[in-house]
């Protein structure tokens, strides 16, 4: 079978076991730390490890974790030391798991979650640093859930790189994860567009076989 017709195959079965998630929660673990999602929820998986384990924080800094899901990549930025940390996430049911998360590892003080299209409930606000984990497949996606892989149009990556600058401090910095199943041509285009500078900071793999592969890259402002 071919890597995309693989994919599909196992996303979608990664979005029935999303969908069948009892309604008081399912914990589940992650770099040796306990999270709950809550039902419609995208559970942490190996796409974020590059990003969390290779991003540094330094102290004090603020953080924008956009499609926060269970909302691990603030809370790991918390951990770091982040001052303040936003997370934001179209899905209802992610702004619940994340801000219970939040909260269950000590952090409701530091991180806030937020229902919010992108950067629509931001306002002006401008972050030192601004993380995304966003879907990866330019895939129509005709509900929430498979919002969380399926990108339909490429539209939420495209409006990300059009309105990411005006949310990031001039010296700050974007990490942003990609697949080689994936659409990094055209993240590299918009990229581009946004006049960003782009790095490989990362990368792993699930499996020796290396089939499917998770990168980070790091951007700044060019
Ligand atoms: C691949 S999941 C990542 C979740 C989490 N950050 C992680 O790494 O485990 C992508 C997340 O982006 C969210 N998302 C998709 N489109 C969005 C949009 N337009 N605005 C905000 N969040 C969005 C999804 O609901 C989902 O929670």
């Amino acid at each position: 079978m071919d890597l995309l017709s693989f994919t599909d195959q196992w996303q979608r079965q990664r979005q029935l076991l999303f969908k069948a998630v009892p309604a008081e929660g399912r914990k589940v673990q992650y770099l040796g730390k306990e999270f709950l999602v809550y039902p419609d929820t995208f559970w942490p998986f190996a796409d974020s490890l590059p990003l969390v384990k290779h991003f540094r924080i330094h102290p004090g800094e603020s953080v924008l974790d956009v499609g926060t899901g269970s909302g691990v990549i603030g809370i790991f930025a918390c951990y770091q030391g982040a001052a303040r940390v936003v997370g934001v996430d179209i899905n209802p049911s992610a702004v619940r798991s994340a801000t219970h998360n939040a909260k269950m590892h000590g952090f409701a003080g530091t991180m806030e979650v937020r229902q919010s299209d992108l950067f629509d409930a931001l306002g002006e606000q401008h972050f030192d640093v601004i993380t995304a984990n966003l879907p990866f497949r330019n895939k129509q996606a005709h509900d929430v859930v498979a919002m969380s892989q399926w990108d339909t149009d490429f539209r939420t990556n495209t409006r990300f790189f059009e309105g990411v600058g005006r949310h990031l401090h001039p010296k700050g910095r974007i990490y942003f994860v990609q697949s080689n199943f994936g659409e990094i041509e055209a993240m590299m285009r918009l990229a581009q567009a946004a006049s960003l500078r782009v790095a490989e900071l990362a990368r792993e793999s699930i499996d020796d076989t290396r089939r499917q592969e998770f990168i980070v890259y790091e951007m700044t402002l060019a």
